[in-house]
């Protein structure tokens, strides 16, 4: 497929987080408190999500909750008690750390995922509030340290591509099957054509070893295929595997961010997240430097 017109490329000003999941890994951390609401250096990995939505100009946000998750639309409400008493006390920074978490009034939009039937299923859950519009998804687990937000550089390349947008990354082939993986064509500059997508293939089935991460920019014809709640890898409904349906029909690319993407779905990733974002904090990041080097 080649690329939309310009006329045809709608903004993308909604963006979809997935985050009804249990967070299994992190127990017990996560018995009580939502996995999204660990913490990556100074604040929630959910916010870290927001924050990189907000920078690549998203309007509305849609969060895909599930039970126990109230906390996480709290971390974004208006905190009047809270501001008040630090104002008295003449915290102004403070102050407005907490205001960088409020979201604009009427822009934070909630629908639930009652049961665990996957990703695709969380996506299908928020059709109704992404209507007829291109969307933006972002998982939380996904970081990306970079220096243009990994979503703000996919909203440029979309703007000029149209069609559907997935950030990937290359991965050692024993990795495969944690990811959805390309069927990769041609690569031009930092995009790679599509010619299929397949769910967490084993190693010696994988098309390719350029996995998929975290972001993505869909046109909302992935519901049609969604809403056929087909079941795939693990028994789940995938996003991946409606994504694939589309491919053909319209513009698909996989997109090359500059940056580097750590895991925070695992422990290993989320203490590495940890350090590295800890080093780039430019209050904080010479001393840990100094730390890490005394613990080398
Ligand atoms: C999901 C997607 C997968 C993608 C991955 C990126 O898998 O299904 O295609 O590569 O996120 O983190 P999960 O990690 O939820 O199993």
């Amino acid at each position: 497929m080649t690329n939309a017109t310009k006329s045809e490329i709608k903004k993308v000003r909604k963006a979809v987080f997935p985050i009804a999941g249990l967070g299994t890994r992190f127990l017990p951390a996560t018995k009580v408190m939502p996995k999204e609401m660990l913490t990556l250096v100074d604040r929630p990995l959910i916010q870290h999500a927001v924050e990189e939505a907000k920078a690549a100009g998203i309007e509305e946000f849609i969060f895909v909750t599930g039970r126990f998750k109230e906390m996480l639309n709290e971390h974004f409400d208006y905190q009047p008690e809270l501001m008040e008493t630090l104002e008295k006390r003449g915290k102004h920074e403070l102050v407005e750390k907490v205001r960088e978490c409020q979201l604009p009034e009427g822009s934070l939009f909630l629908t639930r995922q009652p049961k665990p039937l996957g990703l695709g299923h969380a996506i299908w859950c928020a059709r109704k509030l992404v209507g007829d519009e291109p969307f933006a998804i972002m998982l939380p687990d996904d970081v990306v340290l970079a220096k243009t937000p990994c979503l703000k550089q996919m909203v440029d390349a979309y703007n000029t591509t149209g069609g559907n947008l997935v950030a990937v990354m290359d991965v050692p082939r024993e990795d495969t099957s944690k990811y959805g993986i390309l069927d990769a064509a041609e690569t031009k500059g930092n995009l790679t054509n599509i010619k299929g997508l397949v769910e967490k293939p084993k190693p010696a089935d994988a098309p390719s070893t350029l996995s998929i991460i975290g972001r993505y920019i869909l046109q909302p014809e992935v519901f049609d295929y969604l809403e056929k709640f087909e079941t795939g890898a693990g028994g789940e409904i995938q996003l991946t595997d409606a994504m694939a349906k589309l491919i053909g029909k319209q513009p698909f690319h996989g997109f090359h961010y500059e940056g580097q993407r750590y895991d925070c779905g695992s422990r290993l990733g989320f203490i590495e997240a940890n350090i590295a974002f800890a080093l780039h904090d430019p209050e904080i990041g010479a001393d840990v430097k100094k730390i890490v080097k005394s613990h080398a």
